[in-house]
């Protein structure tokens, strides 16, 4: 599960396990501990462009919890649910940037490009402070997951404050103004979906990386999405986060979300050139309305 607050704080919730059949399919037996329904027709990593954009449109819509979803029902969600949509809430956005926060970001110089954005997305702890340069200062949204909010290790301050019992409910409290959203669970399922149809081997049967979230986040919000590092430029590196000295590749490759698959297929829907991704780390993509399919 995943969250989604309108600028520089952050805040989601546990993720119901994949129960039945989020997309309309039934395919194989669930796996794994979401209990995953592997798909097993129709696999191929040869369809164009075109036509995976218009599978992300069709079965990857943006969808956030309403209040009386699930376990989202009584007084304390009832105060925390904003009452405008996120659309309505940030307005039409022409241009937006998606930061990974990966290592290779560093001394990247990209800060003030970031930042001529309409929108930017930023993912659990990622600061900007120290790292303007590189990274920009511009946080419209930021995507975090239920690991780093239940271990309140967001950039805030006040949410460490909030540290202990029901973090969310008590940041909530705090912050009741903050726009905060919570992804559905059939969101990213949906997302793993068109990973895994584009993808002949069986992709691990975890939810997509939380940067992979954002794309397709900004990919319904945005007419043209500029995603950086995702793809790792020449500057590419085993440092894990820009922002903090831990070094493993799997932080880049991945291990536990199927981010080599995630990786291949944003390669496939790119619209800029290599020479974007060797000297950037850039990736242009179409938003999904500027898509007829
Ligand atoms: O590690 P974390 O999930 O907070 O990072 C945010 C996102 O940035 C990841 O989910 C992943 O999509 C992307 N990332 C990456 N390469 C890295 C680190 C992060 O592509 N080295």
């Amino acid at each position: 599960q995943s969250g989604l607050y309108r600028h520089s704080t952050d805040q989601p919730v546990a993720c119901p396990p994949r129960t039945g059949n989020v997309s309309g399919d039934v395919r194989g037996k669930p796996s794994g501990y979401f209990g995953v329904r592997r798909m097993v027709e129709g696999r191929s990593e040869n369809r164009t462009r075109k036509e995976i954009m218009c599978a992300l449109k069709k079965q990857v819509p943006l969808s956030v919890m309403k209040l009386g979803d699930g376990p989202f029902s009584g007084d304390e969600w009832e105060r925390s649910f904003p009452s405008k949509s996120l659309e309505e809430t940030l307005g039409p956005l022409r241009s937006c940037a998606v930061v990974t926060s990966a290592g290779a970001l560093l001394n990247s110089g990209l800060g003030p490009e970031i930042d001529s954005h309409d929108a930017v997305i930023r993912f659990n702890s990622a600061t900007t402070t120290g790292y303007s340069q590189d990274v920009g200062n511009k946080t419209t949204i930021r995507l975090v997951n239920s690991k780093v909010e239940l271990s309140g290790s967001s950039p805030s301050d006040l949410y460490r404050e909030t540290k202990g019992t029901s973090p969310h409910i008590q940041y909530r409290k705090l912050f009741p103004e903050q726009p905060f959203y919570i992804l559905g669970p059939a969101f990213h399922w949906n997302l793993w979906d068109v990973i895994q149809d584009n993808s002949v081997p069986n992709i691990v049967p975890n939810p997509p990386s939380t940067g992979m979230q954002g794309i397709a986040v900004m990919m319904n919000l945005c007419e043209k999405v500029s995603v950086y590092e995702f793809l790792p430029s020449h500057r590419r590196t085993s440092l894990c986060h820009y922002y903090e000295k831990h070094h493993s590749w799997s932080c880049t490759v991945g291990s536990y979300h199927p981010m080599k698959f995630e990786k291949l297929l944003i390669g496939r829907i790119n619209q800029g050139s290599d020479e974007d991704i060797a000297a950037l780390g850039k990736v242009t993509l179409n938003g999904l309305s500027q898509e007829k399919c």
